[in-house]
């Protein structure tokens, strides 16, 4: 695809933003380019050192300006760039969430996707990427489950060496998360994951394993769970044991946000940094200095002293921490030593290139699961109707740290605009809501102009006082976790969210007002919510320290101007069994608003629509709100009436296309009765353009599920095993993840993993082997494009171990390739590498690696559930034992 077949770049939602804070410790002087790490540690004042043990504030290391050591700054998240700071977002890009990354089926891809990344993170100031996120999609309905690749370990590990390989080359370093087994968000910090050695082995650390070897992560984060009982964060069996000493690697691990739950536990486990830290706030003042210890939450002097006075810990394990940072501060620096040494601004780069390149990404992501009679491409078509609550939403990534101020966004509904054929009309039916909290409020702008809401923080609500802090939000919310004023710090305060809306309908209104604190909405000066004065309920706002959303409701008039106006305080509402959730969230103000639907009016018009015209595409899914950090999604269904919206709509017209967004499995009763199916994903700023694309077959699909897509919630291999129960989650599949238990319990998914169609058919041929070892055996195929329209393929390669007294998995992946795009009747040789480490089992015996021996059967297939191809059977003999990497 190239620039110029392209329609117009829509107009950037919001103008380049740039943020000025300058660094106050950057001297010109770069000797720390080349210092010698131990000299330099031996140069540290115990306080500097106990000081560097945690970050500065939320998004930077200590600098200690004194021996020109600068601060690290780091970035959220796995989709993009957000910038230092959740108050005040510096515009960035949102590429595809990881799921869909993971749909290529492409390294070349997600390797771009990270060198992408990598230029955005510098663009926020950033030399530190908080991603990738590679924790194992246990359930589709993990609440994170968006976040993370893929359900299989080889390929979650396959991928992320793409991804980090991208950052890492191109000056970045990868913080790779969530080390480990962290699969569910129900008591996230409390939560153990009891799962066999094996399990923990060859699922759950593999795809770290992987990384660590192709692509040696700078940094790993530890995560917020137990494994069998014990923090993660305070495993020296897993931080020191498995990381340093088994797999040799030697980059800096630091806690989850708030992640650290103890001192002298922690450290000698080996949890370099801890990060998460209330007081701090961006733009960084000039105050962060080792001078001004006391900003950590756990590792403050006093505490690590008094613990060094018990000889709880020695010198020495805080030297063994702070070596760790000063290397990873240098070795960032080497990378990237202009973003390092700059002055942290932030900026919003709006490359045609990049355009391009997220619209090809997005096509290549969405994945045809079903297409019947030719119903896509949509050709001979004059009438679309686009019917459905996701064609108009903005929203284009899951929820929680992986959300950004996208710097523009193509709904479905301007995609399809867009990219229809001159002469084809494109019709919108809503059909049904599926929110699960009112959307913010659209049409809401700020006093300079701008769409978004004004935030203005003060001392008191009184009339005439002066504003602290202004800050101009993209939208009618804010998470205020690292963004209160210094001089605010540990006081009461206030603030006023405000901006003019304009009615986009003549009728009833439905506002909403959820907070992480107390607040009241005004519309035009009149309350319509009250969230202050009242006995508020527990939510799952504000990473589960926000109240529900409370209601009001208002009779507005199309295209009028209204005053918006929420008034909020920090001061903590009385809240009815509030939650016992941690520390994460400060305080956090959104205000929701929709128009009240008559439901059944809504169907009824969609149906009629659906009725009149070609071809209908209906766009479904969830949200940030569904999906998200800190909470779980309930179930595999569709929210409010969508599931009767598509059936209805499918009765009606033959021609019925459902397009999905959402970042991981839902359950589809009505497949058997529309066309076509596209899953979507979230797809990042390009979302619309990238599927139209696909369904007006600019892009011929070739991207596959990296997940199996289950009828219903009983057949997925952690049901009934998924919430925590008494602080503990049973990993009782054991190995069987995913597809593997499909297989083993021979269960028929709606869509199995690997799964996807393409509107042309290919072939295989000519397989080659070569074997260069007992344990390393390469296949070359020949992939023929045998139908009429150009297009790629993914070839995957699956193993079946010899039978022996363990138990194994019934077959499983050992690797991809993919090939470029191939004209009808051309073909492409592809290779892919079976080493010992696909070969591997953990034997809990011997606590090392081990292969069977007897005879591997080696796949192609199309999915992982679909008939064998079987290509080639080799013996495996003598003893291989290891347990590194
Ligand atoms: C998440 C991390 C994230 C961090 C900083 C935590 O809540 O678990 O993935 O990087 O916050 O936002």
């Amino acid at each position: 695809m190239t620039a110029a077949a392209l329609p117009p770049s829509p107009p950037l939602s919001s103008p380049s933003l740039s943020k000025v804070s300058p660094s106050p410790w950057h001297t010109g002087d770069r000797s720390f380019l080349d210092a010698d790490v131990d000299a330099l540690l031996a140069q540290l004042t115990r306080t500097e050192k106990i000081t560097m043990l945690a970050g500065a504030d939320w998004w930077h290391t200590v600098p200690v300006p004194r021996l020109n050591i600068p601060g690290v700054k780091m970035s959220d998240g796995p989709n993009g760039a957000r910038g230092a700071s959740f108050a005040e977002q510096t515009a960035g890009i949102a590429l595809p969430c990881e799921t869909a990354l993971a749909a290529t089926f492409n390294t070349d891809l997600v390797h771009a996707a990270g060198s992408l990344l990598a230029r955005e993170a510098k663009d926020r100031g950033a030399v530190a990427l908080l991603a990738p996120t590679i924790n194992i999609q246990r359930s589709p309905l993990g609440g994170r489950s968006f976040e993370s690749f893929t359900e299989d370990p080889i390929l979650s590990g396959i991928l992320a060496t793409a991804y980090i390989n991208g950052l890492q080359e191109n000056g970045v370093s990868a913080v790779l998360k969530h080390y480990v087994a962290n699969d569910i968000e129900h008591e996230r910090t409390a939560v153990s994951s009891e799962v066999s050695e094996r399990a923990l082995r060859e699922v759950y650390l593999r795809p770290f394993q992987i990384a660590v070897a192709d692509s040696n992560p700078l940094a790993i984060m530890s995560s917020y769970n137990r494994v069998n009982g014990e923090h993660v964060s305070e495993s020296k069996e897993l931080l020191d044991g498995v990381l340093r000493k088994q797999w040799g690697w030697d980059g800096l691990v630091m806690s989850d946000w708030f992640g650290t739950y103890s001192v002298d536990t922690a450290i000698k486990a080996g949890q370099d940094l801890e990060v998460g830290i209330l007081r701090k706030w961006h733009p960084a003042p000039a105050d962060i200095t080792p001078q001004m210890p006391g900003t950590a939450k756990w590792r403050t002097p006093y505490l690590v002293e008094h613990l060094l006075a018990a000889r709880k810990i020695s010198e020495r394990d805080i030297d063994a921490c702070v070596r760790n940072v000063l290397v990873w501060a240098q070795r960032t620096a080497r990378m990237s030593p202009e973003t390092v040494y700059g002055d942290d601004i932030e900026v919003t780069n709006d490359r045609p290139e990049d355009r391009v390149f997220l619209r090809e990404l997005g096509a290549k992501s969405n994945v045809l699961l079903k297409n019947e009679n030719k119903a896509l491409p949509l050709t001979n078509v004059k009438r679309v109707a686009v019917i459905g609550p996701r064609a108009l939403d903005k929203t284009c990534f899951g929820g929680g740290s992986a959300q950004l101020n996208c710097s523009y966004v193509v709904t479905v509904l301007e995609g399809i605009k867009q990219v229809a054929p001159e002469g084809v009309s494109v019709e919108y039916s809503l059909g049904t809501s599926s929110h699960k909290m009112l959307p913010y409020l659209d049409g809401i702008v700020r006093d300079d102009g701008v769409a978004g809401a004004d935030m203005r923080l003060y001392t008191t609500l009184a009339p005439g006082a002066p504003v602290v802090h202004h800050y101009r939000r993209e939208a009618s919310h804010v998470l205020l976790n690292d963004g209160v004023p210094d001089s605010l710090q540990g006081k009461n305060w206030f603030a006023v969210m405000s901006g003019t809306w304009t009615a986009p309908i003549t009728g009833a209104y439905e506002f909403s007002l959820a907070v992480c604190g107390r607040a009241k909405l005004y519309v035009d000066g009149q309350l319509v919510v009250d969230n202050w004065d009242v006995l508020q309920t527990p939510g799952e706002t504000f990473f589960g320290h926000g109240t529900s959303e409370e209601f009001g409701r208002l009779d507005v008039v199309a295209g009028k101007e209204y005053s918006i106006r929420a008034e909020f305080s920090n001061i903590p509402g009385v809240m009815k069994d509030a939650p016992d959730v941690g520390q994460i969230c400060n305080f956090g103000l959104r205000i929701g608003g929709f128009p009240v639907v008559d439901k059944d009016a809504a169907i009824e018009a969609a149906v009629a629509l659906a009725k009149d015209v070609d071809a209908v595409v209906v766009a479904v899914g969830l949200s940030p709100d569904w999906e998200s950090e800190s909470y779980d999604r309930a179930s595999l269904v569709l929210p409010q009436r969508t599931n009767e919206l598509v059936a209805r709509v499918a009765a009606a017209n033959p021609r019925t296309v459902v397009a999905v967004q959402s970042g991981s499995a839902v359950s589809m009763p009505w497949v058997d009765d529309v066309a076509a199916v596209v899953q979507a994903w979230y797809g990042g700023n390009a979302s619309g353009l990238a599927l139209a694309d696909v369904l007006f077959g600019n892009v011929n699909p070739s991207a596959r599920l990296p997940i199996t897509f289950p009828v219903r919630e009983e057949d997925i291999a952690a049901h009934g095993n998924f919430r925590s129960a008494n602080g503990k989650v049973l990993y009782s599949e054991d190995l069987a993840v995913g597809y593997k238990w499909f297989l083993e319990r021979k269960l028929t998914p709606l869509f199995p993993f690997g799964h996807g169609l393409s509107y042309s058919t290919f072939g295989y041929s000519g397989v080659e082997v070569s074997r260069t070892d007992e344990t390393t055996v390469e296949y070359s195929v020949a992939v023929t494009n045998t139908g009429d329209v150009a297009g790629s393929h993914s070839v995957q390669v699956y193993l079946s171990s010899p039978v022996s007294n363990l138990a194994h998995p019934v077959r499983h992946l050992a690797g991809i390739a993919t090939t470029g795009i191939l004209a009808p009747g051309t073909s492409e040789r592809v290779v892919v590498k079976v080493t010992r480490r696909e070969l591997a089992h953990w034997d809990d015996l011997l606590h090392s690696w081990s292969i069977e021996n007897g005879k591997w059967k080696v796949f192609v297939s199309d999915d992982a559930l679909s008939a064998e191809q079987l290509v080639h059977k080799f013996d495996v003999r003598g003893r291989h034992e290891w347990s590194g990497l």
